[in-house]
């Protein structure tokens, strides 16, 4: 397992990630979705389980399910359970806000 730091401190980070913007970073050559829901950041990969749509152009709901532009799979992003649609579970990655910024763990 690697880890990643984005920022240099929790409130840098916090302010690099608009809530509820899914933003694309890379990783090492990794590539790797982000979002921040108030002071919850989740990670997962950029591309649908289903048939690779880009996940960064998808929205999050109310309930904390990241939805797939193309036919509106919604997968949990606490878990990555596919919460509508038929495909596999999509693939999440932990991470930690923590004073030197945000740490994720690949
Ligand atoms: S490509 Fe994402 S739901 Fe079909």
């Amino acid at each position: 397992m690697k880890t990643y730091t984005l920022g240099q401190s929790r409130e840098e980070v916090i302010g690099l990630f608009p809530e509820r913007k899914i933003k694309q970073v890379l990783l090492g050559e990794q590539k790797v979705c982000v979002v921040r829901v108030g002071v919850d950041f989740f990670a997962f990969e950029p591309y649908c389980p289903h048939r690779m749509m880009g996940l960064r152009e998808g929205w999050v709901t109310a309930y904390d399910e990241v939805v797939c532009p193309l036919h509106q799979y919604r997968f949990e992003l606490r878990t990555g359970k596919v919460a509508m649609g038929d495909c596999r579970e999509l693939i999440c990655y932990r991470t930690s806000l923590e004073e030197g910024g945000l740490v994720i763990f690949i």
